[in-house]
């Protein structure tokens, strides 16, 4: 028996996060890529002739003659996932959510607003009673948002932790990927041979935000920020994927790093009991090797779905330090949408 799958709208298609939304869709179990949209430079071309494909496979067929559209719509996908530039996204995702769209955006325009959900399924699925809060707003649609890419790797790490043990406070170093920059991102001469200590867009403080959202409580309508704070330093660094993150964390009780590594690799959350599609069958891979994780290395565990966490350690200043590593556009990005999209599937929450 073939079951009819769900047509999506990518808005938008073309760039480094719209990319991954169509290379990672193309064998979807639930999931067609129904439309695809871009800006005006490239609506009305075939998506082969608007979108310089940068990945190391080869455009779908179904996807590679379609239409780009501009983001205007109308779109007759009700789920829309979107990687649109944060210049436009803010007003673009308001707009189709009034329309009754399900919009599962990447921007940061929306992620802080007082009922829309900053989502890791595995972490806070719980965070999706908001939508009831902000259907009454649109009427019917809604914006569901997924975090900065870092902040993917280190929340993950962070909440079976905070869970287990309390977070006081964390102190992260961050040494990310190019293809965090889109493309064509940081001029070659300024990245090559170098690390650039600043990334624009307010990096920084999205780090040091997000994750008490997500770690915190959706309580009698409103979000409550989980009580710990996090400093951040971020650097772009000459790697094509993957965000390392070098964390310094004080807890309220001090465990081994072995009792932080054992509670790090059990963890388990709603994705990996609803066996969903793009859900790895365990989120966070600890690693044992010294030298361990490494962008090259250890990025592409279970498909880019799988957080790596490495060389856990106690400290003399802060209780433990540790390192992170995520695929930004895979685990932070695209897939992360991806899967957040499943969950609102699978709990019957698509409009
Ligand atoms: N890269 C990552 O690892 C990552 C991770 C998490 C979140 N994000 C977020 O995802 C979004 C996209 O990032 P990206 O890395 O994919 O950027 P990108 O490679 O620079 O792509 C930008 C995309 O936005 C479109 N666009 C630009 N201006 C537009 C406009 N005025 N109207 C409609 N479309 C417009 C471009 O379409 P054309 O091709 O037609 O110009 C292109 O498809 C950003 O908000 C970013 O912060 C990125």
């Amino acid at each position: 028996m073939t079951v009819e799958k769900i047509p999506v709208g990518i808005l938008v298609a073309t760039g480094a996060v719209g990319q991954r939304f169509v290379q990672l869709l193309e064998v979807h179990p639930w999931f067609d890529v129904a439309e695809v949209a871009a800006s005006d430079r490239s609506a009305g071309k075939r998506y082969r002739e608007a979108c310089t494909w940068r990945l190391a496979s080869d455009i779908p067929a179904a996807v590679a003659d379609l239409v780009v559209a501009t983001c205007e719509g109308p779109f007759r996908s009700k789920l829309l996932f979107s990687g649109l530039d944060s210049s436009v996204a803010g007003d673009v995702e308001t707009a189709f959510a009034a329309k009754g769209h399900a919009v599962v955006s990447n921007s940061r325009n929306h992620r802080l607003d007082p009922d829309v959900p900053l989502l890791i399924p595995e972490l806070n699925p719980d965070h999706l009673e908001a939508l009831a809060v902000q259907r009454r707003r649109t009427g019917g649609g809604y914006v569901v948002t997924n975090p900065n890419c870092s902040v993917v790797g280190l929340a993950m790490a962070l909440a079976p932790l905070h869970r287990a043990f309390g977070v006081d406070s964390a102190a992260v170093a961050t040494l990310q990927a190019l293809s965090g920059a889109g493309y064509p991102g940081v001029p070659s001469l300024d990245i090559a041979d170098n690390v650039i200590p600043y990334i624009g867009g307010g990096e920084e403080e999205k780090i040091e935000t997000e994750p008490r959202k997500i770690l915190g409580a959706f309580r009698e309508g409103a979000f409550v920020l989980a009580d710990f704070r996090i400093s951040a330093s971020v650097h772009r660094v000459a790697v094509v994927d993957g965000h390392t993150m070098a964390v310094f964390l004080r807890l309220r009780r001090s465990p081994s790093p072995s009792e932080a590594a054992a509670v790090l690799a059990a963890f388990r959350g709603e994705p990996q009991e609803r066996r969903l599609p793009f859900a790895p069958e365990r989120p966070i891979h600890v690693l044992e090797g010294t030298d361990r994780p490494q962008p090259r290395l250890d990025r592409d565990r279970e498909r880019g779905m799988a957080v790596s966490v490495g060389r856990i350690r106690a400290d003399g200043l802060f209780d433990l330090k540790l390192e992170v590593l995520v695929h930004n556009t895979i685990r932070g990005a695209a897939g992360a949408a991806i899967l957040n999209g499943e969950l609102l599937q699978a709990r019957g929450l698509l409009p």
